[in-house]
């Protein structure tokens, strides 16, 4: 595995593998990589034959409140995990070489709407960081395949939306939460949590869960779960930001033509701030329903 610092370092390489007619697949990282990270890497190795992981803690996409100084950086041990995964690149750069002149005037990429609603209503311009970054990302490697997880469901949609609407040319995949037994969705940001915390934890994904029964119970009033599930985190412990039932395509509100219902939570444990979601398909019981009626 080879660590790349600058650009121009990475594209001279990349091309020696382009011109022996490879694929290349990036996996966008902040480091402080866990099994969630791991499995996109997986992916990206079934999809492509060469694999740039990028680590980049990026300050475009935290709020002037948020963790950026703390957020956990583990390069020597990240670097031992994506070797002994036989990653190719790590692409490592610095602040400065994303950001030459500063982020102030930096071009940025905004996708309305989606960026506006759910995690980005409690953390304005934080979608726009990722957009840029992941923009920029995209440019330098110029990988036929991207893989992002779905932990992060909001930001997948933004990412797709940009992809779409920029004609960037490569193809988003999304890879399942990959959790820990008791079901929390892994995150760097769980190493936040003190022991109590992380006992509490779990509490949020088995609450979204239990909003997921319901729904797919025919239990329809979504305000209604939604305020339950908010409830019960404050019961647990935390203090819910919000806990929302979308359509998972639009992540606008459930309308007929919905094909699968995302149920995203977000809630303060403490400091740590955790996010998860599970989704539901609506077809395969509409298509029961279906044939038991007919
Ligand atoms: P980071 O939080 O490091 O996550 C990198 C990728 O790993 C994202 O696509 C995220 O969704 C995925 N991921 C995190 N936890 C996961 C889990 N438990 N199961 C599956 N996938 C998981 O997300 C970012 O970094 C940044 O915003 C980034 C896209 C790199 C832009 O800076």
């Amino acid at each position: 595995m080879k660590t790349v610092v600058t650009t121009p370092q990475l594209r001279a390489a990349l091309a020696a593998d382009r011109a022996a007619g490879k694929r290349v697949a990036l996996v966008p990282t902040m480091g402080n990589l866990h099994d969630g990270h791991l499995q996109l890497v997986r992916r990206a190795q079934k999809l492509a034959d060469v694999v740039v992981v990028s680590i980049f803690v990026n300050p475009l996409q935290f709020g002037a409140n948020e963790d950026l100084d703390s957020y956990p950086r583990t390069l020597a041990a990240d670097r031992e995990k994506l070797f002994a995964e036989g990653v190719q690149y790590l692409f490592h750069p610095t602040v400065d070489e994303i950001y030459p002149a500063g982020m102030a005037a930096h071009t940025t990429v905004n996708v309305p709407e989606l960026s506006d609603t759910l995690c980005g209503a409690s953390r304005p311009g934080h979608f726009t960081g990722v957009a840029t970054v992941v923009t920029k990302l995209l440019n330098i490697v110029q990988p036929e395949v991207a893989v992002f997880g779905e932990k992060d469901f909001q930001q997948l949609a933004v990412i797709r939306r940009m992809v779409a609407d920029l004609c960037i040319p490569v193809t988003i995949v999304g890879v399942g939460t990959a959790r820990a037994e008791d079901g929390l969705a892994l995150s760097s940001r769980n190493g936040y949590l003190s022991e109590e915390q992380r006992r509490i934890a779990p509490r949020l994904h088995a609450i979204l869960q239990e909003c997921r029964e319901a729904i797919a119970c025919g239990f329809d009033n979504y305000d209604e779960l939604e305020e339950h599930a908010r409830a019960a985190l404050t019961e647990a412990g935390f203090r819910p930001d919000y806990v929302s039932i979308r359509d998972a395509r639009t992540l606008r509100e459930v309308t007929p033509e919905t094909e699968q219902i995302v149920v995203l939570g977000a809630a303060w444990l403490g400091q740590p701030r955790l996010i998860d979601n599970v989704t539901l398909n609506l077809n395969p019981s509409q298509d029961w329903g279906m044939l038991v009626a007919g």
